[in-house]
């Protein structure tokens, strides 16, 4: 059993959870993830780590309350224990010294991306950060995106309504400026749909893109092939190739929305398909 060391909430329906897994707070690296089961009936369900402490042996992710799992865990408390605790799965993220990264954050990306742009912080980077949220009011995690970013910038837009927009506008700027100003660097975490725009925005300039992909996953591990993706032509598995990958590379992008989609809305595998606003993710 792995209990459940600290539990705050960050945002209606957002909360921070802390968990005691020493072996694991060994191991972890930016952009992994881990997988749990909160009782022995429960599903699997992955979440990104969003940090660690190796000393007080505790692991934290940030969470987005939007099914059963999800709200199962808003109702527990400190002290409470969750069966099953696995990782850190996944490769961590490519960190290097690139020069000046750009990030588009939204949803749990905003606590997920931290241990990512602290790592690229440590390699002599400059970071620009955009953070993408429905409304100012609801926009969480400012103070750590800050504490790791050299500018942060909040692209604030009405839920639904093409909440992409917003973060698209400084991108376009900051592109403008490229390569005077130049942008080395681009790391998303944020909905699907707004990867997909920004890896599109960015092809043209030929800035390398790399993009956190969440397809729905099982056993997390390559065995299932539940979260399998085309990448450069060649079947590739979110949990263990990924999730991070070049956004110029992936193919498919329609169905890998609607395969995200598909417990949401089934009207969303119709074509037509148009975004009802899952930029929470
Ligand atoms: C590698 C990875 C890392 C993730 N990291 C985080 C994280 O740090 N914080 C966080 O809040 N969530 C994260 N997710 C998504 C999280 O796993 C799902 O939100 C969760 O499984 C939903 O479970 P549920 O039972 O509450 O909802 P369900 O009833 O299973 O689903 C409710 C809604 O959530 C959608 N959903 C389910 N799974 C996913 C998924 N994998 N990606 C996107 N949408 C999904 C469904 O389509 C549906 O609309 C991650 C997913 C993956 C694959
Ligand atoms: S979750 Fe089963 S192959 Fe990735």
């Amino acid at each position: 059993m792995f209990s459940i060391v600290e539990h705050e909430t960050l945002a209606p329906q957002v909360h921070r959870m802390s968990v005691k897994a020493p072996i694991i707070a060994q191991k972890c690296k930016p952009g992994q993830f881990v997988i749990l089961i909160v009782d022995e009936r429960g599903e699997r369900v992955p979440f990104t780590v969003s940090g660690w402490d190796p000393e007080a042996g505790t692991v934290d992710f940030v969470y987005v309350e939007v099914g059963d799992t999800t709200r199962q865990l808003g109702a527990m408390e400190v002290g409470d224990s969750l069966a099953h605790f696995v990782g850190p799965l996944g490769l961590p993220a490519q960190i290097d010294h690139y020069g000046h990264v750009l990030t588009v954050v939204s949803g749990y990306g905003v606590s997920a991306i931290v241990p990512i742009l602290k790592a690229l912080k440590e390699r002599d980077n400059r970071i620009t950060t955009i953070l993408q949220a429905p409304d100012p009011q609801t926009a969480f995690g400012r103070e750590p995106l800050a504490a790791v970013s050299d500018r942060l910038i909040l692209a604030a837009g009405t839920q639904g309504e093409n909440a992409a927009t917003s973060a698209t506008l400084p991108i376009r700027e900051l592109l403008a400026e490229h390569p005077r100003k130049s942008i080395d660097r681009v790391v998303l975490m944020c909905s699907i749909c707004l990867m997909r725009v920004v890896s599109e925005m960015t092809r043209p300039y030929d800035i390398k893109t790399m993009v956190h992909l969440t397809p729905l996953m099982v056993d997390g591990t390559g065995m299932c092939g539940a979260c399998r993706l085309t990448v450069s032509g060649a079947n590739r598995f979110a949990c263990v190739h990924g999730p991070e990958f070049d956004g110029h590379k992936v193919q498919g992008w329609d169905v890998l929305m609607a395969r995200r989609c598909t417990y949401a809305d089934d009207s969303l595998l119709q074509q037509g398909f148009q975004c009802r606003g899952c930029s929470q993710w």
